[in-house]
């Protein structure tokens, strides 16, 4: 059951054309790039047909091939996850989810994940989002129990891969100790994605290194997550993996879709997070989609406005403006989903993640002046976790602050949003709130849920296959062509 202040909002009062304005040059300037409100209106009976499409393709299994590919399992994977963990809570994939991070954590300090775009991003989303910055740095007693988490494979880099063995050397010493012990979790829908595989290739190397040749840990502190067929699944059975020790990525779930699959919950499960309840709010998220009504419904409003800004009010840009730090990688997570998902056949709104307050010193002149081809999408937490930081009193009062000492940082934050809003409103550029009461895993939940779903409604309105990513295809070819070359 969901609480109303848990619920997620989207507000779009900073792109709507005012019903009555006087006239003036920056009134003249609103009613070209902002949008006329009866456009969302007119748009309702259309996404109400887009969503029942949706509900549809939920059971096309073997789409014919102007269709194909269909990978809409994301949709009803968490409700349906939670439904049998309730049934057979140890058999299930939250159970073995839950027992294979357990022995994780119950066995080694350290874990390395393994894995690039879909089988990272969300891991690190929820990594930056719900753990500390210095979780690594913490003692043990302060982590309670999670290991320090690393992520590499997501990349051709080899100083970064070569800095963690370094690490890893320099202070894993003693394999007999748990605290002196690492684990690794790799992670490949395909099996086949070389960044991931060489890397991967490197860490069994380092891992027979540290534990010996043959050791029978590899298959204790090693988890595979994987597709049901593949290269990666081949070599882990070939490394004497048992079925039970591999976790399995749906067929009917995309990459960049799969966040809330094994892919996203073993790693958050390591690291000492909530799974119900990111799974919880995902399923509060697809309920609202299916059933509020558009005025209420978060992933409508958001694809209307989204869509309406791109194909209507040319504006190319998709700004995620995101207003707390911990949020970073979601905006990179959210870059990939709209990137490869709408990116097709020479068109599709080109994602680009700011961070505020940072970027408003970095990209704010120009989101202010510059060329007028972006939607703003403010992401904003209401209530920060902690208590205020204050400015409060000094004796020293060169720099000017003790006229704001009763102010902390959250209210330096508001302002600064508030501010921006107002001077991005005042020169006609449009932007939207998607507001978070907090940072939680059920709040995470939900908006993963929601960029996902809406990412699909778009695509529908679009005329685009949000799913399949062919485009990457050439790159890979050639680039295996260049290394046998
Ligand atoms: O969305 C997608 O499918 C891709 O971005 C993949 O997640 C990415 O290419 C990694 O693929 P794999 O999990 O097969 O290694």
């Amino acid at each position: 059951m969901q609480l109303p202040d848990e619920a997620i909002v989207y507000h779009l009062p900073g792109l709507l054309v005012p019903a009555v304005e006087e006239w003036t040059p920056a009134a003249e300037m609103r009613a070209k790039h902002f949008l006329q409100p009866h456009k969302i209106k007119d748009l309702a009976a259309r996404l109400m047909q887009v969503r029942s499409h949706i509900a549809t393709e939920r059971d096309v299994k073997n789409p014919p091939p102007e269709m194909a590919p269909i990978d809409a399992g994301f949709i009803d994977y968490p409700q349906r996850t939670l439904d049998q963990f309730r049934r057979q809570p140890e058999a299930g994939v939250l159970g073995r989810v839950m027992a294979l991070a357990a022995r994780l954590r119950e066995q080694v300090d350290r874990v390395v994940i393994l894995g690039i775009g879909g089988s990272y991003l969300g891991a690190r989303t929820l990594f930056d989002a719900l753990k500390s910055p210095y979780h690594n740095e913490l003692p043990a007693k302060d982590r309670h129990g999670t290991p320090r988490i690393y992520f590499e494979g997501n990349n051709a880099d080899n100083d970064a891969l070569h800095d963690l063995f370094e690490l890893l050397q320099l202070t894993c010493v003693d394999p007999e100790l748990r605290d002196e012990r690492w684990g690794v979790v790799v992670i490949s829908k395909s099996g086949g994605t070389i960044e991931t595989a060489a890397a991967y290739r490197a860490v069994r190397r380092e891992f027979a290194e540290y534990y010996g040749s043959n050791s029978p840990l590899l298959t204790q502190l090693v988890v595979p997550i994987t597709g049901a067929t593949g290269k990666l699944r081949d070599l882990c059975l070939a490394d004497k993996f048992r079925d039970e020790d591999i976790l399995t990525i749906p067929d009917d779930v995309g990459g960049r879709y799969s966040v809330l699959t094994a892919v996203g919950l073993l790693p958050a499960a390591i690291m000492g997070l909530d799974v119900r309840a990111l799974l919880l709010g995902a399923t509060a998220m697809t309920r609202r989609f299916f059933d509020e009504p558009f005025e209420r419904n978060p992933v409508l409003l958001f694809a209307a406005a989204n869509y309406l800004m791109f194909s209507e009010c040319a504006k190319p840009i998709r700004v995620l403006s995101i207003w707390s730090k911990k949020l970073e990688a979601l905006g990179l997570w959210y870059d990939q989903l709209l990137a490869e998902s709408l990116g097709k056949h020479c068109t599709g709104p080109t994602p680009l993640t700011a961070v505020q307050t940072r970027d408003l010193h970095s990209r704010g002149q120009q989101h202010q002046e510059g060329m007028r081809d972006k939607f703003i999408n403010n992401l904003v937490v209401k209530a920060p976790k902690n208590p205020p930081i204050m400015i409060g009193m000094s004796d020293k009062n060169q720099d000017d602050l003790n006229q704001f000492n009763r102010k902390g940082l959250p209210d330096v934050m508001a302002a600064a949003l508030k501010g921006t809003n107002q001077a991005y409103y005042e020169a006609a550029r449009p932007t939207a709130d998607i507001v978070l009461p907090t940072l939680s895993e059920h709040t995470m939940g939900q908006l993963l849920q929601m960029l996902m779903l809406a990412t699909v409604v778009e695509g529908r309105l679009l005329g685009i296959n949000p799913y399949g990513q062919p485009g990457v295809e050439a790159y890979k070819r050639l680039m295996k062509a260049a290394l046998k070359g």
